[in-house]
């Protein structure tokens, strides 16, 4: 029977999950279709009834619904819990599970390039949704977490989390200070740099040892990535994470293994498609 699956989101027009999981059904054969759903926060409640009246198998949430729709499912996964927020939902005997793959999608982003997570340092700009995610999947594999934010409250806030799921973590202003010179892992989780934008302080003087990561993807390559390549910084983009954190919602829908490498060309493609289409 075929299978249903979704994104919901708001606004959703520039969503590449769809590309990505269809190419993931046509890479191996799996009689599913995966659909695009704009809804408005107001109309999130009869969207989930909806979707489970209609006889989806699942879906993907994203912004600005991650943490609203939780009232309206069953139970959440640890991940999600841990997280306050879902961003696939496994409709399962009648019972809506919410999960959470953003952090589990960023950790296997740059597990590779990093070599080991044990006692290193994670800095993290940003205290966002995006960041909750990251820093509590970092602080689990074993990383101190230094989470800076602008808003110095929202920091310390997920901090607080972070010790009391067990991790090691410490919060500070947005400023660049003597982590710079010791960090292993500086992730950009703010929404600067999606416009162009600079970033609001430099990382000259940055260890040439740091992984650096931007989670934005589009641009391929923002300001703030730019500048950590110049100082001789391994960087990656937020492409990585997407890919995964769509690899990790496969499995835990379909079960078995999600063919990474379609799933990662057609996100690839598609990127370069409106590249194009912007000239
Ligand atoms: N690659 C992926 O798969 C992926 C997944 C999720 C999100 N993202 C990207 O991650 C970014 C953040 O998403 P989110 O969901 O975490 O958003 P969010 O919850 O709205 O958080 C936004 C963060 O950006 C900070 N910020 C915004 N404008 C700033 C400025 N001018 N100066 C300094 N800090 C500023 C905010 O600081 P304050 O708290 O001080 O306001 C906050 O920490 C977005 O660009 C999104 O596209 C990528």
């Amino acid at each position: 029977m075929e299978k249903h699956y979704a994104v919901i989101g708001h606004p959703i027009e520039h969503s590449l999950s769809p590309v990505m999981h269809k190419a993931g059904y046509e890479a191996l054969g799996v009689n599913a279709k995966y659909h695009r759903f704009d809804v408005e926060p107001r109309h999130l409640p009869e969207a989930v009834e909806g979707l489970c009246a209609l006889g989806f198998s699942g879906w993907n949430v994203t912004l600005p619904h991650k943490e609203h729709i939780i009232p309206f499912l069953n139970t959440l996964t640890p991940q999600a819990k841990r997280a306050g927020a879902v961003n696939t939902v496994k409709i399962q005997e009648g019972q809506r599970i919410g999960h959470n793959t953003d952090g589990v999608g960023f950790v296997r982003s740059v597990e590779k390039e990093l070599n080991g997570f044990k006692g290193k340092l994670a800095v993290l700009l940003g205290a966002g949704g995006a960041s909750k995610g990251i820093a509590l999947a970092l602080a689990e594999q074993g990383m101190k977490v230094h989470i800076l934010n602008r808003k110095l409250e929202k920091a310390e806030a997920l901090v607080e989390v972070i010790q009391r799921e067990g991790g090691t973590a410490t919060a500070g202003a947005l400023a660049p200070e003597g982590w710079l010179e010791e960090v292993d892992l500086l992730v950009q989780t703010t929404s600067v740099g999606l416009h162009g934008e600079s970033f609001p302080f430099s990382v000259q003087g940055i260890s040439e040892q740091a992984l650096v990561v931007d989670i934005i993807f589009n641009p391929s390559e923002t300001a703030f990535l730019h500048e950590a390549k110049q100082q001789g910084c391994r960087t990656l983009n937020g492409l990585g994470m997407l890919l995964y954190q769509g690899v990790y919602a496969w499995e835990f829908w379909l079960g078995g293994q999600a063919p990474v490498e379609a799933m990662g060309q057609a996100l690839q493609d598609q990127l370069l498609r409106r590249m194009l289409n912007t000239f």
